[in-house]
């Protein structure tokens, strides 16, 4: 069965959580086996990342940059690949991210997860509180990551 991890940071009003949960709806109705891990609760191991198939990532606007959960997973990320690469590279991913109305994170989101391997399907994005359309473009992003986990 395809794995995937949805790794997220929410924190404020919950509306990150909720992308990331549509995202891992969407994913589980095509077959995959979903973790959900919000950085707002604890470190990420990275070896959860090094053994599941295909991840999805997803933060709040901070400051016009990824919130801090993620970045010290990118860190972790980055440390653990010079001692090990297997597993760690290459490994196709999906997007979302919500804001207040600036939104500015989607560059450097999609700039510093580009390190991780190829981005799969379009970056989501949520204004506020996510709408229906938003949850499913997640939760179509969901399937889309469940179908490149089976490449
Ligand atoms: C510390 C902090 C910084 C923020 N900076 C921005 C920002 O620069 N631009 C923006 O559009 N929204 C910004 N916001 C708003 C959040 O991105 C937005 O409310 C988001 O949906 C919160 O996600 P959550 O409910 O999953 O925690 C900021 C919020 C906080 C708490």
């Amino acid at each position: 069965m395809a794995s995937i991890l949805v790794l997220f940071h929410s924190q404020e009003k919950g509306n990150t959580r909720r992308m990331a949960e549509a995202v891992g709806e969407g994913a589980q109705a095509a077959g995959a086996d979903v973790q959900l891990f919000n950085t707002n609760e604890g470190r990420l191991d990275v070896e959860v990342f090094r053994k599941v198939d295909v991840a999805a990532f997803g933060s709040p606007d901070y400051f016009s940059y990824i919130a801090g959960g993620l970045k010290v997973f990118l860190d972790d990320w980055c440390i653990a690949r010079w001692a090990d690469r297997n597993g760690l590279e290459g490994k196709p991913h999906g997007l979302f991210y919500s804001h207040g109305g600036g939104g500015k994170v989607r560059e450097p989101l999609e700039k510093l997860f580009a390190a991780v391997g190829q981005q799969v399907g379009e970056t989501v994005e949520s204004s506020g509180q996510p709408d229906d359309e938003v949850l499913a473009a997640c939760r179509k992003l969901g399937g889309e990551l469940a179908q490149a986990a089976q490449k």
